[in-house]
């Protein structure tokens, strides 16, 4: 048995009740090394802990492929949500066992975001620039869903220099395809855990920098109306 679970971004108290059994009563517990201390508390003393980062990911899938088909449970751990930036790890996981695997949905920074920030989710879209391969795409619908005005909630893509496309990166590359730098725009940092906010315009946001941990918030200048019935007269 193998299943990918999402434990929520930072604190154990956002992982649900369904993945805490589920890692209580593994054989195997793997992920990236800041989402398993998450959940180290939770992991049986007897457990096999396989710990991977971005380099040796593919190879330690593989460890945890061959426990998996010798009949051990294995749970596979993933950050906030997995169909959030999440997706490309669970193709490498599907990818080591050979099969299509089952996934529990975790609590996304997105979803955190959303409630610090009082967003509705019918009004924003989600993008993340945390992702392999082409980026294009997804700047190009980041520039639709601001000029369709919904709001905008953005994963950064942190990695070297070359590819890095951070909230200051975001913004200068809004500014640049026609994109009002007045738009507010929030970052906010390791939420769940010595959470740190910013609040400014876009054109601000070009000038601050912020660490990897971080995901934006950039709201329509033009927010929906309430389409609620009319509040009676009292
Ligand atoms: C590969 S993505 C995974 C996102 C995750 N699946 C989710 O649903 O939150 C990792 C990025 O998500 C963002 N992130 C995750 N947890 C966060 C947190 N607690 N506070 C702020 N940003 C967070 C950061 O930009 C981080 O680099």
């Amino acid at each position: 048995m193998i299943i990918c679970i999402g434990a929520g971004p930072g604190d154990i108290g956002y992982l649900t009740q369904r993945g805490a059994d589920l890692i209580r009563n593994a054989d195997v517990v793997a992920g990236f090394e800041a989402v398993l201390n998450v959940v180290r508390s939770l992991i049986p003393a007897q457990a096999q802990v396989i710990t991977m980062g971005y380099r040796d990911q593919v190879a330690k899938l593989d460890e945890c492929a061959v426990e998996h088909h010798a009949g051990k449970k294995c749970v596979v751990v993933f950050m906030g949500d997995i169909h959030f930036s999440g997706f490309q790890y669970l193709e490498r996981v599907e990818r080591a066992v050979g099969h299509p695997v089952e996934s529990l949905p975790g609590i996304s920074s997105a979803q955190i975001l959303a409630s610090r920030a009082k967003v509705c989710f019918d009004e924003t879209t989600f993008i993340t620039f945390h992702r392999r391969g082409d980026l294009s795409p997804f700047k190009r619908h980041l520039v639709h869903v601001l000029q369709d005005q919904r709001n905008a909630i953005v994963i950064p893509c942190p990695w070297d220099e070359a590819r890095s496309f951070m909230p200051w990166h975001i913004a200068a590359y809004l500014m640049e395809q026609g994109i009002s730098p007045e738009h507010p725009t929030e970052v906010w940092e390791n939420l769940t855990r010595g959470e740190a906010e910013w609040h400014g315009t876009l054109a601000e946001c070009a000038q601050h920098k912020c660490s990897d941990m971080s995901i934006m918030l950039i709201r329509t200048l033009a927010p929906m109306a309430s389409q609620i019935e009319p509040a009676e007269s009292k």
